[in-house]
């Protein structure tokens, strides 16, 4: 499916960027403790050094407040007017994390709602925000992707605790025209239920991963959106400077790339500080790089991610100039 503005020109921009990640690291080694396994194997099959972990202390909404905080204190002042929370781990089933989230940052009666569509949750959640400003129901809508997928796997299951971290994004969309830079372009989405089963979980402690299945839809159904996304955007597949794809495996990212031909200096990566941090995945991203220089005004950019659903995406836009923030600014690794 693919979402288009309903208004002509009228577009949803991005005007702020936010992200944060709990200080405690845990490295390969620390989990060679508890579990059979290498920092070697854990690097070579998944890319992953390391990822950052949220303690008890530390909640969805408590990672989700703070990354939308940075995103409007780095955003140009604007009076926001809905926030999305894409989450595949709410504080509580019942109620929705977001409006306790938009009252922690003095946003108390806006809209605000969770949307689950597993690692592709921030796609989603883009979509929905920019379906909010295009028809003209707010100018402004803030969107957080926040995660504690590190909750998920049973702790002894080898197979699926390195690959998973916690954190949050945000990024604030603004009611602009479609040729600026910020401007996202149309949104292409999926889902397929008949893989429902291949990522599952019951409860925290109890994920269940058909790893290799979820790897071989993971890279098709990421390439298919991609190619899709750039011809909505009506750009060629080498117009890409930056593929921002969601971070869940290094081999995957690199199939990714290299079906679509995109260079390996063009598509970006952190996954080996933080793992697979569901939702949070592309802004993290996004702040990082643009915090690091790998992602600069005016790039021509292409966002994917696939997940738990199955569900996939992809959309395009040119990125804009924004003070950037990422906790990597703020002292940590
Ligand atoms: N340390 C050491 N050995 C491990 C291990 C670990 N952490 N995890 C698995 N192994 C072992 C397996 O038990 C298996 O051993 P066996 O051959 O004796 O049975 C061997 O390594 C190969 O396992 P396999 O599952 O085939 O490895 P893989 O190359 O497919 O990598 C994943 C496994 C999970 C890293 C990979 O399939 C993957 O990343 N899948 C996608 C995950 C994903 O993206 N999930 C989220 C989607 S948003």
């Amino acid at each position: 499916m693919t979402t288009a503005p309903v208004a002509a020109g009228r577009a949803a921009v991005v005007c702020g960027i936010g992200a944060e990640l709990p200080p405690h690291i845990v490295t390969n080694a620390d989990l060679t403790a508890g579990l059979d396994t290498t920092d070697e194997w854990i690097r070579s099959r998944t890319g992953i050094a390391q990822r950052h972990i949220a303690g008890a202390d530390l909640s969805t909404g408590d990672l989700a407040v703070r990354a939308g905080a940075q995103a409007l204190a780095d955003g140009q002042p604007v009076t926001v007017e809905a926030l999305v929370v894409a989450t595949t781990t709410p504080d509580r089933c019942c109620p929705a994390t977001a409006p306790a989230v938009a009252t922690r940052l003095g946003l108390t009666g806006i809209p605000a709602y969770d949307l689950a569509a597993g690692c592709t949750g921030f796609l989603y959640a883009l979509a929905t925000g920019a379906g909010l400003v295009a028809t003209g129901t707010v100018r402004t809508v803030l969107v957080i992707g926040a995660d504690r997928l590190a909750a998920l796997p049973n702790p002894e299951d080898r197979t699926t605790v390195p690959l998973f971290g916690d954190g949050a994004g945000a990024l604030l969309l603004r009611q602009g025209s479609a040729d600026e830079a910020g401007a996202l372009g149309p949104v292409v989405l999926g889902s397929d239920g008949t893989g429902a089963d291949l990522i599952r979980a019951s409860r925290p402690g109890a994920l269940h991963m058909d790893g290799s299945e979820v790897f071989r839809h993971a890279v098709d159904r990421m390439a298919t959106a991609s190619r899709q996304a750039a011809t909505a955007a009506g750009w060629e597949l080498d117009d890409i400077d930056r593929l921002i794809p969601h971070q869940a495996n290094s081999r995957i990212t690199a199939f990714v790339a290299r079906r679509l031909g995109v260079p390996e200096d063009r598509q970006l990566s952190d996954i080996t500080e933080t793992g697979n941090t569901g939702a949070a995945s592309i802004p993290l991203l996004l702040a990082r790089s643009a915090a690091d220089g790998r992602l600069k005004p005016g790039h021509r950019t292409l966002l994917t991610a696939f997940g738990a659903g199955l569900t996939w995406g992809a959309t395009t836009l040119t990125w804009p100039s924004l003070r950037n923030s990422h906790p990597t600014e703020r002292g940590r690794t």
